[in-house]
C-alpha cells in the first residue's frame, strides 16, 4: 500500500507547504492554499515501448539545419539566421509594444514564401485581427487564424492543419481543462507550454510563444518557461519613441545579445538597416553639451548622441538626473572629473540624456559622457565630427573596450573625422588606411580635459 500524506499547494504560484497558511509566503496571494494528498510513488520498471537506447553521434542522420528565412532581416539575424526547424521562440515585451504586429508580419511573410503557418490567438477577436491586417496591408494574404484558448482544441487544429510554424498569441491566455487553476496561472502556463513544445519537437514544427511581462519586467508566469524554450527575445522600446528593439537574451541557435531595430509606423514595423541614423540628429556641428559615442550591440556598432546639461543649482541639494544611463555611472564620472580634472559640481545640477530614449550599458560610453559634461560645464562645443570611445577607470585612465576596430569603422563610415580612443599617449595620427580620419589616442582623462587650464583663459 502506498503511504499518503497531506500537504498544501498555492493555486496561484504552486508553492508547496506542509502547513496551511492564509497568505502564500511566495506570491503573497490570500486564501490560495488547497489541500492535496501525496502518494509515495512505487518505482516500477518502464514500459518496453518507452525505452530508447542511447544513440552514437555519427549515427544521427536526421539533421536539417537550414533555417526558414522570414525575409525580415532584422528578425532573422536576432533568431540566428532564421527560424530553425522545431525551434521554440518566446517573444516577450510590454503590452502594446508591437508583439502581435511583428508576428502577424512574420506570418504574412511566411505565407508569401509558401510556408504553412497557423496563428493562434487567445486575446483578440477575428474582427480585431482583420483591422490590424488591413493596417499591415495583409488583409488579402491567406493566413490561417484560430481564435482559441483551449489547449486540447489547439492541438487538434495543429494536427489537422499540419503547419511548419505555429504562433501562440499569448502563452498566458492558453489553458487546459486537465490542469488545475485559472488561465494564466503558473501551473497552467508551464503545462500548456510543455505540451505544445513536446508536440512541436515531435512533429518538427517551429513554435513562437508571445509572452506578457510583469510590472517588474520579468516574463509573467514561471521562470522555467525561459529554460524550456530555445530562444528568448525581448521586444523593447517605449511609448514616447517610435523605435523598437528586438533583443535575444538566450539563443540555442545563434548568438545572444543580438539586436534588431525597427520603427513602428502607421502601417506596421519597418526595419532600420542603419540604426545610427535613428540615434543621431544628423547635425555634424556639435551643439554645446553634445557628444557622439560608438556603442556595440550584438554584432553591430551603433553611433548614439549623448547630451549633458550642467546648470547652476537653485536648491540646496544639486540634482543628478539621467535618462538612458545608470545614475551610478553619472556619479562615478562626476567624481572622476572632480578628482582628476579639478572641476567641482557641488553648485551645479547635472542632467544626462541619451538621444532617442535608448538605454545604454556599454562601458565604452564613459568618455563621451565625460566630454558632454565638460562641454556643457565650460559652455564650449566639442570639436566637430568627433566620436568618443573608451571606458574611464577610477584613476582617470582611459581603457579599451571590445570591438574597437568595428566601432571606429562605423564612425568613419558615417563621415566622422575625429576619433578619440584609448591609446598610449595623446597623439594625433592619421590612420594609414583612412587618411582623412584623425585618431586621437588618449591615455588619461586629463589628456582631453584640463579644467584648470580652461578656467584660466
Ligand atoms: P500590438 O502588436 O497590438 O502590441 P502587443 O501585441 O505587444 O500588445 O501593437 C499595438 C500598438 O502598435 C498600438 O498602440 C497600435 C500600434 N500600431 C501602429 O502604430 N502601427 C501599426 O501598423 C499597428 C498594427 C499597430
Ligand atoms: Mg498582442
Amino acid at each position: 500500500m502506498p503511504k499518503t500524506k497531506i500537504y498544501y499547494i498555492c493555486t496561484n504560484c504552486e508553492y508547496e507547504s506542509l502547513k496551511w497558511a492564509g497568505k502564500c509566503p511566495a506570491c503573497g496571494q490570500w486564501n490560495s492554499f488547497e489541500e492535496k494528498l501525496s502518494e509515495t510513488k512505487i518505482v516500477r520498471l518502464p514500459k518496453q515501448e518507452n525505452i530508447r537506447p542511447p544513440v552514437l553521434l555519427p549515427e544521427i542522420t536526421e539533421l536539417d539545419e537550414s533555417a526558414i528565412q522570414t525575409g525580415i532581416t532584422e528578425l532573422d539575424r536576432v533568431l540566428g539566421g532564421g527560424i530553425y526547424h522545431a525551434a521554440v521562440t518566446l517573444v516577450a515585451g510590454d503590452p502594446g509594444i508591437g508583439k502581435s504586429t511583428l508576428l502577424l508580419q512574420v506570418a504574412g511573410m511566411l505565407i508569401q514564401r509558401r510556408h504553412k503557418v497557423l496563428y493562434v490567438t487567445g486575446e483578440e477577436s477575428l474582427a480585431q485581427i482583420k483591422v490590424r491586417a488591413q493596417r499591415l496591408r495583409l488583409a488579402q494574404t491567406p493566413i490561417p487564424f484560430l481564435v482559441e484558448t483551449n489547449l486540447e482544441n489547439i492541438i487538434y487544429q495543429i494536427e489537422q492543419v499540419k503547419p511548419k510554424v505555429v504562433i501562440i498569441d499569448s502563452i498566458q491566455s492558453i489553458f487546459s481543462e486537465n490542469i488545475n487553476g485559472a488561465p494564466g496561472n503558473v501551473g497552467q502556463v508551464r503545462e500548456c507550454a510543455f505540451t505544445l513544445i513536446r508536440l512541436a519537437k515531435e512533429n518538427n514544427i517551429a513554435l513562437f510563444f508571445i509572452g506578457h511581462i510583469t510590472k517588474e519586467g520579468s516574463i509573467a508566469g514561471p521562470k522555467v518557461l525561459e529554460h524550456m524554450v530555445d530562444v528568448v527575445i525581448y521586444f523593447e522600446g517605449d511609448t514616447f519613441h517610435h523605435y523598437r528593439i528586438l533583443r535575444s537574451l538566450k539563443n540555442r541557435c545563434g548568438r545572444t545579445n543580438e539586436i534588431g531595430v525597427f520603427i513602428m509606423e502607421m502601417d506596421g514595423l519597418k526595419e532600420i538597416d542603419n540604426p545610427s541614423d535613428l540615434f543621431l540628429s544628423g547635425d555634424t556641428r556639435m551643439p554645446v553639451g553634445t557628444s557622439v559615442v560608438s556603442i556595440f550591440e550584438g554584432s553591430r556598432p551603433i553611433l548614439v548622441e549623448i547630451q549633458a546639461l550642467v546648470s547652476r543649482s537653485n536648491y540646496g541639494i544639486p540634482q543628478r538626473t539621467v535618462s538612458g544611463i545608470e545614475q551610478a555611472r553619472l556619479a562615478l564620472i562626476l567624481a572622476i572629473l572632480e578628482k582628476h580634472c579639478g572641476i567641482h559640481f557641488g553648485l551645479n545640477d547635472v542632467f544626462i540624456k541619451v538621444a532617442g530614449g535608448l538605454k545604454l550599458s556599454d562601458p565604452g560610453i564613459d568618455l563621451g559622457i565625460a566630454m558632454s559634461i565638460y562641454s556643457s560645464y565650460s559652455n564650449k562645443p566639442l570639436p566637430e565630427k568627433s566620436v568618443y570611445i573608451g571606458e574611464i577607470g577610477l584613476n582617470g585612465d582611459i581603457r579599451s573596450v571590445s570591438q574597437m576596430d568595428r566601432r571606429r569603422e562605423e564612425a568613419a563610415k558615417l563621415g566622422y573625422k575625429n576619433i578619440f580612443l584609448p591609446g598610449k599617449k595623446f597623439s594625433e595620427n592619421p590612420s594609414d588606411s583612412q587618411k582623412d580620419i584623425r585618431l586621437n589616442f588618449i591615455a588619461h582623462i586629463t589628456d582631453v580635459i584640463s579644467a584648470r587650464k580652461e578656467l584660466r583663459k
